[in-house]
């Protein structure tokens, strides 16, 4: 099979960053991924853009055309990408499908959200848009409900503990502190974190990502180009994509995503590799539960002994299995279009070993997942140097 390869990476510093717009921060980033690459902008063939809320946000919509005229590119053929949460996640995979197919030899992939103009009622409003307007937006529910109701079955089925869930913010905190394009970038305590406002219960302000403007954008290769134009191309190993039921109430077992399985199921068997060839991982934790599901999801824990390998240290930066090493949405922050984008640039940068202070010891193969809304779409990249 043919080989596609991240050649360069740029990401904006995220967090509330009111004299940015949503097209100044994607053009900063895509700058700074093409001058990474060491590419002008007249060598590329396609461009991605993986954006949720654009049109409701900022009230911008037809964001491919203005990203391809604002970042100097055009005429090359510009697509919006959109798929709540996981839209940036989903903008890499159209980039490597692009690749393969033969159509294309350089694809700038990005992502951005400006999330932070709006009022906290307009906001959750709009992020609601990703659940089932009918049967759940509708009747009050809002994700960190959502995923409050994932916690307490999760809590009730294996005994996770609320400390457990507070100790996934300690852990991406600690992360976060070493990363300076956090959102939120300082480290936090159990007691903090347990102290914390109610939002949803059991989940408190420190179990939830927060509200962020940034984007974050990747240069992608084909093999030829790839070899041509760099020493250290990472390779995307494999691709996985699956959809879910979009609202909690019509799944089987609401401990688990189902589309975080199957595609994590796809991206291994393509990329030939198990969970236990995986070295690190950035996961989707919009919620501290769902990291802990999704670290059982990806197989990398039995299900309901996330919550008890948090606690261990397993997933510590230090430990057998860092999870979030970027400090994952919680302390990096969540531009939710620019998230699944922003998780690679962090995977690459680890496996160049170029990570500093928050460098994953022998990182040869990393993995990245992404989802949108509560699990109705997940998408799982594996990259290897
Ligand atoms: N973690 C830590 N601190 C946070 C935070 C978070 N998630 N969100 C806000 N803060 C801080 C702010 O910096 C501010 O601090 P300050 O008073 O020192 O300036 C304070 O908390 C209040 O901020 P505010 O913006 O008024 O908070 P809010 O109550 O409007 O929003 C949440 C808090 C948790 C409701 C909001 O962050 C949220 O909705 N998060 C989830 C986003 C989401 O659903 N994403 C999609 C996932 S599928």
């Amino acid at each position: 099979m043919k080989k596609v390869a991240v050649i360069g990476v740029g990401i904006t510093k995220f967090g509330e960053l009111w004299n940015s717009s949503l097209r100044s921060l994607t053009i900063e980033a895509g700058t700074k991924a093409l001058s990474d690459a060491g590419i002008p902008g007249e060598e590329v063939d396609a461009l991605y853009t993986g954006c949720m809320t654009g049109d409701m946000f900022v009230k911008q919509g037809h964001i491919s055309s203005l990203i391809a005229d604002y970042g100097g590119l055009l005429p090359v053929p510009s697509t919006r990408v959109e798929s709540a949460c996981a839209s940036g996640g989903l903008a890499l995979r159209q980039g490597f499908i692009t690749i393969l197919s033969g159509v294309a030899d350089i694809v700038v992939v990005g992502g951005v959200e400006k999330m932070t103009d709006a009022l906290g009622s307009q906001t959750t409003g709009y992020l609601a848009s990703a659940a089932d307007q009918e049967w759940e937006s509708f009747n009050g529910a809002t994700f960190p409900s959502l995923y409050a109701l994932m916690a307490k079955r999760h809590m009730y089925e294996y005994g996770t503990t609320e400390e457990q869930l507070g100790l996934v913010a300690v852990k991406n905190h600690y992360n976060g502190s070493l990363n300076p394009n956090a959102h939120f970038p300082f480290k936090i305590s159990l007691e903090k974190v347990m102290g914390s406002t109610l939002v949803a219960d059991p989940l408190r302000l420190f179990h939830c990502s927060p509200v962020s403007d940034g984007a974050a954008c990747v240069i992608l290769a084909s093999e030829e180009k790839a070899k041509e134009l760099r020493d250290d191309p990472i390779w995307i190993r494999s691709s996985g994509q699956a959809s879910g039921a979009i609202g909690i109430y019509d799944r089987e077992d609401i401990c688990t995503i189902d589309s975080t399985v199957n595609a994590a199921k796809s991206a291994y068997k393509m990329a030939g590799v198990t969970h236990r060839d995986i070295d690190f991982a950035e996961v989707h934790d919009c919620f501290t539960i769902a990291e802990i599901i999704n670290i059982e999801d990806l197989g990398f824990f039995k299900k309901g002994e996330g919550g008890k390998a948090v606690e261990d240290g397993i997933t510590s930066l230090d430990g057998e299995l860092p999870i979030n090493p970027s400090g994952g949405l919680k302390s990096k922050g969540h531009p939710v279009g620019a998230t699944g984008v922003a998780q690679v640039v962090e995977v690459v940068t680890q496996l160049r070993g170029k990570a500093g202070k928050r460098q994953v010891k022998d990182a040869e193969i990393g993995l990245s997942q992404n989802i949108g809304g509560s699990g109705g779409t997940a998408v799982v990249h594996i990259f290897s140097r």
